[in-house]
């Protein structure tokens, strides 16, 4: 079919932009032909991975694989019922066991958080009023559109801005009130200011929503002793952040830290009886693969025994990338020091160059392009994961600075 067709030519030209960066680009919708620990095989060309979420290593750790094949020979591949119908007792035991870790009353499972917010944002919300902060998630705002086709109204705060808020709370009539916002943010790396949110959603008797995909599993609970300042047990941004699950319900994916398809809502026993009889991925669609239940058994072990010094490497090989970058006076979103490393360019036009550049030189990163970032955002996203060796951080390291040579670049705010 050719896209100078009518309405596929129509929706080309609406997102012109990143379809050439599509079509140009070695760093999007790349086939990857092999893995090697944290090196990719992309056409004959190795890459080192800066843009994998698995940040425990979890994907390529040898007692989470070990143990797979025995869960596969007593289950099967797939259990196929839908959750309505029947469950492997694999779902309670992960269930439990994430409850008692994240200290909430219950969880749900499901398969992905596109999943949980498309199903779960709309009955939580009703014919209230959704409160959407201007950055949340794409998936979260997708969500949202859909519980207003239900007959919620939506209103946006701006990002991170409690006080905005509470303008918006005060404004709003009678009826559910739904607040929905990211936890440790996707792009930055940083965390909201949830103390102000929980404090706001109490007051006015809403329900907060937080979306902590990237945080489960990295931050968790404050210790005097802690090894690192991500905190103990990786038991998500509310604990990290010293607060509970009253009026708030945080749902979170195994898919990044512990690399397996699987996500969860937090619940009180009497929203998950009603979440049963009433989202379609419970009642209708087929459940993720035993492969996946078993990593995530697999994984909650290994965070068990040594998630602490899992997580301690982790955070000294990001400060390793978050100082150089300091030395090197390149501006960063992160300050918060998550394995998470934005670098905005100076000129987003030369995105596709600095991609490039990065890919030539071995490195794989996310390109943070418009309108996924705003304009002045644009620019490359590092991950760290457990599993990068001291070895390809050097490597970083060096070619950050060829490419901090080679492109002007922005600087820090004072
Ligand atoms: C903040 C956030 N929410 C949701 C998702 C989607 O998660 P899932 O793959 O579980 O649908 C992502 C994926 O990158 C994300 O970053």
């Amino acid at each position: 079919m050719s896209t100078s067709d009518g309405w596929l030519a129509r929706l080309f030209a609406a997102c012109a932009g990143l379809a050439d960066l599509h079509a140009s680009s070695p760093l999007l919708d790349a086939v990857i032909a092999e893995v090697n620990g944290r090196r990719l095989r992309i056409g004959d060309h190795w890459v080192t991975d800066f843009a994998s979420c698995n940040y425990l290593g979890l994907d390529l750790d040898p007692q989470v694989i070990g143990q797979i094949p025995a869960y596969l020979e007593r289950w099967g591949t797939h259990p196929s019922w839908s959750r309505m119908l029947g469950s492997p007792i694999l779902f309670e035991q992960i269930e439990t066991h994430l409850a008692e870790l994240l200290g909430a009353p219950d969880v749900l499972l499901l398969q992905t958080l596109t999943h949980i917010h498309a199903s779960v944002i709309p009955i939580l919300a009703s014919d209230g009023t959704i409160f959407l902060d201007a950055r949340g998630h794409k998936t979260i705002y997708d969500a949202c559109t859909v519980a207003g086709a239900h007959g919620a109204t939506i209103r946006r705060f701006a990002h991170n801005d409690p006080d905005d808020l509470r303008r918006l709370l005060r404004r709003s009539g009678s009826g559910p009130r739904l607040v929905c916002m990211d936890g440790i943010n996707s792009m930055t790396g940083n965390p909201p200011d949830l103390a102000s949110f929980v404090r706001l959603a109490r007051e006015h008797e809403a329900l907060l929503y937080v979306d902590d995909a990237h945080g489960f599993g990295v931050v968790g609970e404050r210790h005097a002793d802690e090894p690192c300042p991500y905190g103990r047990r990786g038991n998500g941004v509310v604990r990290h952040l010293g607060e509970g699950y009253e009026n708030l319900v945080l749902v979170a994916g195994l898919s990044k830290a512990y690399s397996s398809l699987l996500a969860f809502v937090t619940c009180p026993p009497q929203l998950k009886r009603l979440l049963k009889v009433t989202v379609p991925p419970y009642l209708y669609s087929g459940p993720p693969p035993v492969a996946s239940l078993a990593s995530a058994l697999a994984g909650l072990q290994v965070n068990q025994a040594r998630g602490d010094e899992l997580r301690a490497g982790l955070y000294r090989k990001t400060r390793r990338v978050l100082d150089h970058l300091d030395r090197l006076g390149v501006a960063t979103l992160n300050t918060s020091s998550f394995p998470i490393i934005e670098v905005p360019l100076a000129d987003p036009g030369h995105l596709e160059r600095v991609g490039r550049f990065l890919f030539d030189r071995g490195i794989y990163v996310t390109l943070a392009f418009y309108p996924g970032v705003p304009l002045h955002e644009v620019g490359f996203r590092l991950q760290v994961t457990a599993a990068n060796t001291d070895e390809q951080v050097d490597h970083l390291l060096a070619v950050l600075d060829e490419l901090a040579a080679a492109f002007p670049m922005r600087a820090p705010r004072p």
